[in-house]
Formats: C-alpha cells, structure tokens, sequence
C-alpha cells in the first residue's frame, strides 16, 4: 500500500519535459478473506462479486473467436488502455454487437494513433497521471470505469481529474452508466428471512454483544476504526476482523480467512445472531455503497452506517438503517441501539421491508428494474460489457452526427462535446471518524496516509489536465511543488 511520501516516485515523461508523481500505488482493499471468493447460495442461484476483475464472467461472441480487427473494417475501434482489463478471451481485439451497431474492442496499444480508434477505455485504479496516453488526440473520447471507492486514486475526486474523461461508469447515479446498485443482486435479496429474533436474544443472553464489527482491512480514508473505539466506551461490539478484534471466531474454519470468506455459508450464518452490524464504507461518496451495506440487511441484521450520505435515496423504506451521522455523538448512538436492543417491536420495525409490500421506495424498485447490467444474471451483460456498449453506442452516434454536421454545416450543427462532472466521484476530503481534523497528530498514519493522498490526488490531475492543455503556467507550479516535495525528502533521508 502506498504510504504517503514514502511511494512518492519522480517519473520523467519522455518529450514533456516535466516530472509527474506517481500516484498512490493501486490499493486492492482486501477485506477480511478478500472480496475475490464471493459464493453464496441465496435463492438457488449463487451470487458472485461483481468486480469487474473478479469472476464476473466474459462475453463470448458464440462460434467466434476471431481478432475482430479484420471483420469490422469500417467500425470504430474501442482500445481498452489500462492493461488487465479486457472482457474477451482469446485474443487481443474481438468484434462487439451492441443495440446500435457493432464495434471493435481491442486491447492493442498500438492501434492507438489509427483515426479509426474513436475511445480510449480506463479503469481508474489502474489509471496514472504520468502513464496517460499523450499526447491526447482530438478525436478520441476518454471514457472510464471506476466502480470503487476513492480509496484506489484520489486524482479522479477532484475535479481535474475527473474531466479529463468525457465518458464515466462510477457508483454515482450521475454518472453516465451508473453503477450505485453494483453490490444489490435484486429485491429477493433483500426479502430472505430474518434469524428469528427469539434466537438471536438467546445469543444475546448468552453473552453476545448486540453490534458485531468486522473488518480487516484498518486505516481507510473514512477513519473507521477512531469511531468504532469511541462507541466501544459505551455499549459492547463484538470484533472479529484484525481492526480491534476483541474475539475470536467460534472455529479454526471460520478464523482461516483463506477457507471461510466473509461470503462463506457457516461464517454469514454465525453473522446473522447479531441483531446490529456496524456498516462503514472505506470511502465516504455520494452513492456509494457496498456489501457493507446490503449484506447485513440480507441477513436480517439492521445496519448501524456510515457511508454514502445520500444513502436513504436507495434504502427499501424509510426506517431499514440507522445513520451514524444522525446522532450528535457515539454515546447518543450507543443510547438509542441499546434503547432498540431492549424493545424487539420497535426493533422489528427495522425489518418490515422484508414482509410483503415492505420495500415501498419507488426510486430503489425503479432503478433495479430498469438497469442494463446484471449481477450474476445468465440474462444480462455484467457491467463491463455493458458499459463496453454503452461506449460503443455512445461513438456510433457521434460518428453519425459528424458525418450529418460535414454533410451539412449549415443546417447541422457539430456534436457537443460530453464531459464528465465532479459528481460522478464525488468524494470530498477525508475526515476524522471521530473529533476535528486539529486535535489529531500530524504522526497519526491516517492523517499521514490519506490527507496527504487526497492533495495528491489534486495535483496530478492538475498536472496532467495541464499537460493536455499544455499550459505552462500550471506545469510550472507542479514543478516547483515536485522539487520542494523532493528536497523534503532528501532533508529527512
Ligand atoms: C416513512 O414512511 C411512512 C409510511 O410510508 C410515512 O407515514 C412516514 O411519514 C415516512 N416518514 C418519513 C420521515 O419520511
Ligand atoms: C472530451 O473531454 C475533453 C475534456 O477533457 C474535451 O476537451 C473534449 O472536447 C471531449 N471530447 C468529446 C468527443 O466530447
Ligand atoms: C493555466 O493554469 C492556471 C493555474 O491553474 C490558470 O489560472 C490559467 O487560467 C490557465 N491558463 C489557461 C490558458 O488555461
């Protein structure tokens, strides 16, 4: 994991004559067992993870292995840039069929500079202000799919980086293939069956604290950790993951992170005794939301979150999860959990979303039914071949009204062009868990790490949007922030 300065790396662009810094190294959050092994049953059907670099499946062209390249001669040409991330098997380029027409995909770099190669393909993980194709040609639309959480690369949270790209698939709604609902598989997943509450007082009276915590993976810009340790102090928290683990899991099984995932059957089993989760995301943005989320209320659990701050806009009704933010301090929370802890009607009322009729918002309902992509849907493209069409009719349309435009200047106008917003990854900068940014250390390693991510974030986007720009005025700046950076470090060596 990159650490603040001490990734800091000085890269010199060939030609530019300028310096970038390497970002923050790409960070797999690796959660208690990893979120790579997902497999549940629920339903009959197992769910995997949706990460586009997980098992999600690719998108075969039946009785056709073929480069594509050849095929489709006068088609446009979609180049996936970041290295790694190419739905098709085998081969480097593959023809696509999407509801507007049919395109290439390629992985090729070196189709980059062909006038036929109308988009360049990102995912931002992979994504690095000083590795970025430049310079950037004029008739290449930059489009990016970026479903985690700043927590990858800050440079695309500010609003620098972000424009850079004219096409987005984010967690955000405003995205232009949003991808908010990626870890919410449909409606039954919400409606399984509760562990009857009877036997999860019968834990309780056995011990067992009324919010269960589990997390592993520790320091994360939304500062999990300092307000679980807060909360500590006034009502018990059972934690099994590495962050302030105060127990062990029941067997050696569940405690191998390698057999018993945090999707494994056994483990979500002894997870759903708990009556509360505590829920936080890594990140704090608008829409995004994880399995953090939805997997306590899969199993019945009520969420006790932190998270995306428009998170009710999404929730099945309005009384399914209690919000950190909405309580003046971690001892009012710990008040009001224990207020519920001791009164199962007003406890129930949590989990009314899963009888018949429960899940009365309209948006949610709206939004599962009319999104393209599937989670682990035999009937629906993942996200990734999704969005790979959504590019591609995004190009065929701009292509038509080109030739419209040079067909007739006078009467048609030439296409807009399409820019993505800071609302499509709209996480601002980390704040504390718990009390003011002030009262905390300079040595404290979450200030250390993502304050200072974040501001470096800023400046590669700056930097590079720069670049593409070619002003000067701005590289400079960028310079002189490298070298004092530099001399910095020389000083502490
Ligand atoms: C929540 O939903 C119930 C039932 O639809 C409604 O009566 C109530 O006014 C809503 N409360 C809020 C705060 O929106
Ligand atoms: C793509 O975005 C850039 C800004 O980053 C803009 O200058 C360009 O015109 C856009 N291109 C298209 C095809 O929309
Ligand atoms: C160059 O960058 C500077 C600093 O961000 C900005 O004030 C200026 O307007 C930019 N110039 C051009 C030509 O874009």
């Amino acid at each position: 994991m990159a650490v603040g300065l001490a990734g800091f790396v000085l890269v010199v662009l060939p030609g530019l004559g300028v310096c970038l810094a390497s970002g923050p190294g790409p960070v797999a959050e690796v959660e208690a067992g990893g979120e790579a092994a997902w497999a549940e049953p629920w339903d009959g059907a197992v769910f995997r993870p949706p990460s586009p670099l997980g098992s999600v499946g690719v998108a075969h062209r039946s009785g056709s292995a073929g480069p594509g390249w050849e095929e489709g001669l006068d088609l446009p040409v979609l180049l996936w840039w970041s290295p790694g991330l190419f739905p098709h098997f085998p081969g480097d380029s593959e023809l696509i069929e999407c509801p507007r027409g049919a395109c290439v995909a390629s992985r090729d770099r070196r189709v980059r500079g062909n006038p036929r190669t109308r988009a360049l393909l990102f995912y931002g993980t992979d994504f690095r202000a000083s590795e970025a194709p430049l310079p950037r040609l004029a008739h290449q639309s930059w489009a990016l799919l970026h479903e985690e959480s700043p927590l990858n690369n800050y440079l695309l949270s500010h609003a620098a980086g972000i424009r850079l790209f004219n096409l987005t698939a984010t967690f955000s709604r405003h995205s232009d293939y949003p991808l908010s609902l990626q870890w919410l598989p449909g409606i039954a997943y919400l409606r399984r069956a509760a562990t009857p509450l009877p036997e999860r007082s019968e834990w309780r009276r056995r011990g067992y604290a009324p919010l269960l915590y589990l997390q592993s993976h520790c320091d994360v810009p939304s500062d999990r950790d300092r307000y679980v340790r807060e909360l500590m102090r006034y009502i018990p928290v059972d934690s099994y993951g590495k962050c302030l683990q105060n127990r062990e899991l029941p067997s050696p099984r569940l405690q191998d992170t390698t057999t018993a995932t945090t999707e494994d059957l056994e483990l979500l089993t002894f997870l759903s005794r708990y009556k509360f989760h505590l829920a936080f995301e890594n990140a704090i943005c608008d829409d995004y939301m994880t399995e953090k989320l939805w997997r306590p209320m899969h199993l019945g659990a009520v969420p006790v979150y932190r998270g995306s701050p428009s998170v009710r806009d999404w929730m099945p009704n309005n009384h399914s999860i209690i919000l950190i933010n909405d309580f003046e301090s971690p001892q009012k929370l710990a008040e009001f959990i224990d207020f519920l802890d001791n009164n199962d009607e007003e406890y129930m009322k949590y989990l009314a979303y899963k009888q018949p009729g429960g899940i009365t918002n309209q948006f949610l309902l709206a939004s599962l039914r009319h999104r393209e992509w599937g989670v682990n849907d035999p009937l629906l493209p993942n996200y990734l071949n999704g969005f790979e069409c959504f590019v591609c009719d995004h190009e065929l349309a701009r292509l038509e009204a080109e030739k419209a435009h040079a067909a007739s200047p006078g009467d048609t106008p030439a296409p807009e062009p399409h820019i993505a917003q800071p609302s499509h990854m709209n996480c601002p900068m980390p704040t504390p868990g718990f009390g003011n940014v002030e009262e905390i250390t300079e040595s404290d390693s979450w200030k250390e790490m993502w304050v200072q991510d974040y501001w470096q974030g800023l400046d590669q986007g700056e930097a590079l949007a720069a670049m593409i720009h070619n002003n000067e005025t701005q590289q400079r700046k960028f310079w002189d922030y490298l070298h004092e950076i530099f001399m910095k470090r020389n000083q502490n060596l």
